[in-house]
């Protein structure tokens, strides 16, 4: 049974604060659309709320923010705009690194990046080697990343184990393969906002993602701002997080608490 999400649902709700939240950032484009800019523009845009929601979630005290900044889909876009994606990604990394580190940033990166251009792997390196001692916030960005690739990873490493005879079949269960994922080492997410009015999943931490509370706001991401924050923090404020319990047994648990 998960014993973290337990404790947090018998929490008082006016302390129930998510300690990972993570997020879609759907819309940047259609934000651009709607002013006759380039979609690139609604990216640049999109840098601007990303850098607020950082900031948003170290003041709050939350622990862990994951943002979907890439997925193994968004290839098939048109190559121009994956380029300019990617000369985004190199120039706010160069920009913004050093400041995340003052303020006690942690960065991760999550994802195939193999197959991503020498320079970007260097600063992905480089800002997770600068940020690892930090401890207010961990920052954890999703890039050519993908659910269903991640448990196919899991799944390839116990395989591996259990041909090199370190592990036997026996001893394959959801405790061992969720150990084996992308950032098995945080609390799983307690709260998923997509924005951009679009009610799905999308193939980001499926596994992870089983007993989170999903919002969803028709807001586009670059008009995401504080106050479109506190709003998802207050709707998750509010729901009773059962994790296959009865509403009776969380409420006698607030009361014990
Ligand atoms: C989805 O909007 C957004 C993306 C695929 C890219 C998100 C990237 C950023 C906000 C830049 C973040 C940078 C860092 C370093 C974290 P969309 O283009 O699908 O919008 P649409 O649905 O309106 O077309």
């Amino acid at each position: 049974m998960p014993q973290e999400p337990v404790q947090a649902a018998a929490q008082p709700a006016q302390q129930r604060l998510p300690r990972h939240v993570a997020i879609i950032m759907d819309g940047n484009g259609r934000w651009a659309n709607k002013k006759n800019l380039p979609r690139y523009m609604g990216h640049r845009e999109g840098v601007k709320a990303v850098r607020r929601v950082v900031e948003a979630c170290r003041e709050r005290g939350i622990e862990a923010l994951t943002l979907f900044a890439f997925s193994s889909e968004n290839w098939r876009r048109p190559k121009k705009e994956v380029s300019l994606l990617m000369d985004l990604f190199v120039h706010t990394l160069q920009k913004e690194v050093d400041r995340l580190d003052r303020n006690g940033v942690r960065m991760r990166f999550i994802g195939d990046r193999s197959v991503f251009d020498p320079k970007l792997r260097v600063l992905m390196d480089a800002a997770e080697k600068q940020t690892a001692h930090n401890d207010k916030l961990t920052l954890v960005i999703a890039v050519n990343y993908g659910g269903r690739w991640d448990v196919a990873e899991a799944a390839k490493r116990l395989a591996s184990r259990v041909v090199a005879g370190e592990l036997s079949l026996d001893e394959i269960d959801s405790d061992a393969l969720g150990r084996e994922l992308c950032i098995a080492d945080l609390p799983e997410p307690d709260l998923f906002i997509r924005t951009g009015g679009e009610q799905r999943v999308s193939n980001y931490l499926l596994w992870q993602l089983a007993y989170t509370e999903l919002y969803f706001t028709d807001l586009l991401w670059p008009d995401f701002n504080d106050a479109a924050f506190d709003e998802a923090l207050r709707s998750f404020a509010g729901r009773q997080r059962r994790f296959g319990q009865t509403g009776e047994q969380v409420e006698e648990q607030s009361r014990r608490a």
